[in-house]
């Protein structure tokens, strides 16, 4: 399985503190945010991992991890999006990395407590499709949302104006290989950008989606300003041996 993690887009939610910076490099307590999804993926077990990011500061990332030895990964590969076309169309750039193998796709301003490997052992032997992770929230209209029939995710809508369920998508995703037909399928959404939500129901609607809920803590640290403190704060309290 390879490791991907998206670290582009503009940071819009969070300026100004964003408007000389990637979000990714802010500081979450005490390390930069992007160090977390780079320790997820070493503690689930992935040690292949491609980075994609964009923007001004695409540079600084290398500075920052180098090659990935240093956090445990074999390899620590990095590519370029122009523009902010969505996570789907950042996701299509990882093809050539990924060379048919199934993926693991974290974004990179996703900070959680949940230890992610069990996730990963269950998607390995589901053999094929896709898996994604779902965490309770207060504000589901900021999210991806999962419409349920008992366990099993029925469609998901992007930002629902009337959300059917309290759990929203959370920016871990897993897939097999057939994931890059899908998104070259998919057309752009209102927001002008190509949509993971599109990539998922196109695999529920394959019947092929499973889903984990998580526990425990879990932030989008990009969401706004407010979350973005709240996720320092959990994690100075949560202390630095998070699973995740
Ligand atoms: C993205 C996804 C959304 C998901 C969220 C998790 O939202 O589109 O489905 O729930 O990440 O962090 P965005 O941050 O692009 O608004």
């Amino acid at each position: 399985m390879k490791g991907v993690i998206l670290a582009g887009g503009t940071g819009s939610r969070l300026f100004p503190i964003t408007k000389v910076t990637n979000k990714h490099l802010l500081p979450i307590y005490n390390k930069p945010m992007i160090y977390y999804p780079i320790e997820c993926m070493v503690k689930a077990g992935i040690d292949d991992v491609l980075l994609v990011t964009g923007g001004n500061n695409a540079g600084d990332f290398i500075r920052l991890l180098g090659n990935g030895r240093e956090f445990g990964l074999k390899n620590l590969s990095y590519t370029y999006q122009d523009g902010a076309g969505g996570i789907a169309q950042a996701l299509g750039l990882a093809e050539h990395f990924v060379d048919g193998d199934s993926i693991l796709l974290i974004l990179g301003d996703n900070i959680l407590e949940y230890a992610i490997k069990d996730s990963v052992r269950r998607f390995r032997h589901q053999g094929q499709g896709a898996k994604i992770l779902l965490s309770p929230v207060e504000n589901p209209k900021a999210y991806g949302v999962a419409e349920m029939d008992g366990d099993r995710v029925v469609k998901i809508v992007e930002k629902p104006q009337d959300p059917k369920s309290n759990l929203a998508v959370i920016g871990v995703y897993f897939y097999d290989g057939r994931v890059f037909d899908i998104v070259r399928k998919l057309k752009p959404s209102a927001r002008n950008e190509l949509e993971i939500t599109d990539v998922n129901n196109a695999y529920i609607e394959m019947g092929e989606m499973t889903a984990d809920k998580v526990t425990g803590f879990w932030a989008d640290g990009g969401e706004n300003i407010d979350f973005y403190l709240k996720a320092c704060n959990t994690v100075a309290q949560l202390g630095a041996n998070k699973e995740c």
